[in-house]
């Protein structure tokens, strides 16, 4: 399959980045109609197969939630060669989101600055996709995660995600409860530790209400944006909880200096190159405080190979990318693999579980 992207590319960023988002969507629910057409680069390289929070995944590189928030092309996504992809953020009610424009590229430093605000189809549509999917007989192999999230107008937050696990426990591989979005207001407050201690116990009782013979792991994914006091208690927190692992991390509140004007200005979640070292940081000290005992999955600005190798080494048992898509096409996902094999075998690993957390060592 010959990558277009060289071509496509420089002609969908010469359109407003939304309208981009929205073609490419459209785009690749075509090419699901004709699956045999998508290119997957073939089977994965052995040495990236690993097993996490009770799922096996073979390669460790994912779609980040944002993506794909109605749960529209999970598969086309999975077809593209990751290793899995997280749907969402998913709140029960429709919600439109906040006004346009709400996304903005920061070409020169390969970042993106949105403030989406949750705009989706709400948690029935989001659920029968998932439905119909399964029922399909056509699904692409991987994993398949559900991100949950609250309507803005919601005032007790854990009702709202109490909702979403009901809803699609069943239906997804693995949920995630999402505290992190700088764009709904109030919604970091949940990651306080007294609030974060209620919202997980309300989650995980309504998982064991759903009483499935397969129970999804349930994720806490985390901002950037934290102080040490905070990482300490979501590190006590999540322990206690019995919860299945975090992600780390969300878009950063933050404009590090190389940011310009007039984008530094616009509110909203940064992503993509700047969020690297704070995002790796914030994993290796989340690492650090679980005591490598709670599985981690590393977001935040991986655009290569190295990038992703360098998540698994601070902590990371996965990792998930979003922003370098808009800038390097989906065939990265498969350079991203290769290189990481590669760079396994390099440092003598015989597996990628080998080399999580290496740098702790
Ligand atoms: C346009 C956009 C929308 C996003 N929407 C969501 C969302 O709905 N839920 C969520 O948990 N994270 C969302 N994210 C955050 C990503 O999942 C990811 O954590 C973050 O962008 C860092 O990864 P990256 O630097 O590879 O993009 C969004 C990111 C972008 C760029």
């Amino acid at each position: 399959m010959i990558d277009l992207f060289p071509v496509v590319g420089p002609i969908l960023r010469s359109l407003d980045p939304e309208t981009a988002h929205g073609l490419t969507v459209k785009a690749l629910l075509m090419m699901e109609k004709a699956p045999a057409l998508m290119p997957g680069g073939g089977k994965d390289d052995p040495i990236l197969r690993s097993r996490v929070f009770g799922l096996d995944f073979a390669n460790p590189v994912g779609l980040a939630a944002g993506f794909d928030k109605n749960a529209e092309v999970i598969d086309p996504m999975l077809r593209l060669g990751f290793g899995f992809v997280e749907a969402g953020s998913v709140t029960p009610r429709p919600q439109s989101g906040n006004p346009k424009p709400r996304l903005f590229r920061v070409p020169e430093q390969g970042a993106v600055i949105n403030r989406m605000g949750f705009n989706n189809e709400g948690l029935d549509v989001f659920a029968q996709r998932l439905e119909c999917r399964l029922a399909s007989g056509r699904k692409a192999p991987g994993i398949v995660g559900a991100n949950l999230g609250k309507n803005k107008d919601t005032a007790e937050a854990a009702d709202d995600y109490v909702l979403g696990v009901k809803r699609v426990a069943a239906l997804a591989d693995y949920l995630v409860v999402n505290v992190s979005s700088p764009n709904t207001p109030g919604l970091r407050t949940l990651q306080g530790r007294d609030p974060l201690r209620t919202l997980l116990g309300r989650v995980l009782d309504a998982r064991a209400d759903c009483k499935l013979s397969k129970t999804p792991p349930v994720l806490l994914k985390i901002a950037p944006d934290l102080t040490d006091e905070d990482k300490a208690d979501i590190a006590a927190v999540a322990l206690e909880s019995g919860i299945d692992g975090l992600i780390v991390s969300n878009t950063t509140i933050a404009r590090p200096a190389e940011i310009p004007e007039p984008l530094r200005s616009e509110a909203g979640g940064l992503s993509g190159k700047p969020l690297f070292a704070p995002s790796t940081a914030v994993l290796g000290e989340m690492y650090r405080l679980t005591g490598g005992k709670l599985p981690l999955v590393g977001a935040g600005g991986i655009a290569s190979g190295a990038d992703a190798y360098a998540k698994i080494r601070a902590g990371a048992s996965l990792v998930q990318l979003y922003s370098a898509l808009v800038y390097h096409g989906a065939g990265l996902v498969g350079t991203i693999k290769t290189d990481m094999a590669a760079l396994l075998r390099r440092d003598g690993f015989a597996s990628l579980a080998d080399a999580v957390g290496a740098d702790h060592r």
